[in-house]
């Protein structure tokens, strides 16, 4: 193998140890254009020599797992998951938690718009109004420059016509510097952002009602998919809902949860522990 290839190969392991991320060998061009600002503020030509810095340089490496995560999101994505959150999982299967706040989990949050949209879904809510519901949604992500926007919760006009319907965004949001939007109070509270490893850290919280686990297990091996399932499974309640991406279908995981249909989506639910 060339030093180049050899570099390719290092960094691939480095991200799939430290995220379960899988990058197939072709994926060369997409190192190269995520990893070309980190060259340039490093100061070096290419991939093979960064590497030393990112052996012995934590924060480097953390810079350089960031830059390779593919963060794609957008408010109310796939439309359907919130239609099922507002039409059936609020008015039947909250209802089942008891007398305590409810507890959402967006893991693999990215910068936060799938968090924000459980938040809006909620807050317009009639039952939830009238019954004076209170919520803790709680978003993590692996890459720490994702997790410090959602905290931020600072949108561009791009990102807020992606999906985020107007008369919300005049209602949640207000206007910020340059053109952005920035979440209102009423938005943010209730709502934490927070680092978290899905192959490392356990869930941030237990007893979950609703669980957002989308776009994030397809890169990831079957193995690691599996783990991150069964840690999940730990953490939710009896009746909790546990929503994957569209098409995402955990057969490897069919002993944990039951597949049922809410609405219009397959929904999981778990099995009940022996
Ligand atoms: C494509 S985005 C999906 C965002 C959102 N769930 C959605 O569906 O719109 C995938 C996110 O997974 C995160 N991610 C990748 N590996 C992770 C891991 N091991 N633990 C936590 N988050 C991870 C990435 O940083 C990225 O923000």
């Amino acid at each position: 193998m060339t030093t180049n290839a050899l570099a390719y190969a290092e960094l691939r392991r480095m991200l799939e140890q430290r995220t379960a991320i899988v990058l197939s060998e072709e994926k060369e061009y997409f190192i190269d254009l995520r990893m070309g600002p980190l060259l340039s503020r490093y100061k070096v030509d290419n991939l093979a020599e960064l590497l030393p810095t990112l052996r012995k340089d934590r924060r480097a490496a953390d810079e350089a797992m960031d830059a390779m995560t593919i963060n794609e999101t957008s408010f109310f994505r796939d439309a359907k998951p919130f239609d099922v959150l507002r039409e059936v999982i609020v008015p039947t299967v909250f209802a089942l938690r008891g007398d305590r706040p409810l507890r959402v989990w967006s893991a693999a949050s990215s910068t936060g718009q799938e968090a924000y949209s459980v938040a809006m879904t909620l807050l317009e809510h009639p039952i939830v109004r009238r019954q004076g519901w209170t919520y803790e949604i709680v978003g993590t992500d692996v890459a720490s420059s994702v997790v410090e926007r959602a905290k931020a919760g600072i949108y561009n006009g791009a990102e807020v016509r992606r999906g985020l319907p107007g008369a919300l965004l005049t209602r949640y949001f207000e206007p910020h510097d340059g053109g952005t939007w920035r979440a209102g109070a009423q938005l943010r509270a209730g709502v934490r952002f927070q680092v978290g490893n899905l192959i490392q850290d356990r869930p941030p919280v237990t007893d979950l009602d609703l669980v957002l686990l989308r776009n994030v297990l397809i890169y990831f091996s079957e193995d690691m998919r599996r783990r991150v399932l069964e840690s999940v499974h730990r953490a939710m309640a009896p009746h909790g809902v546990l929503m994957l991406g569209a098409g995402e279908t955990p057969d490897y995981a069919a002993d944990l949860f039951e597949r049922i249909r809410l609405g219009d989506m397959w929904v999981y639910q778990p099995r009940s522990r022996r």
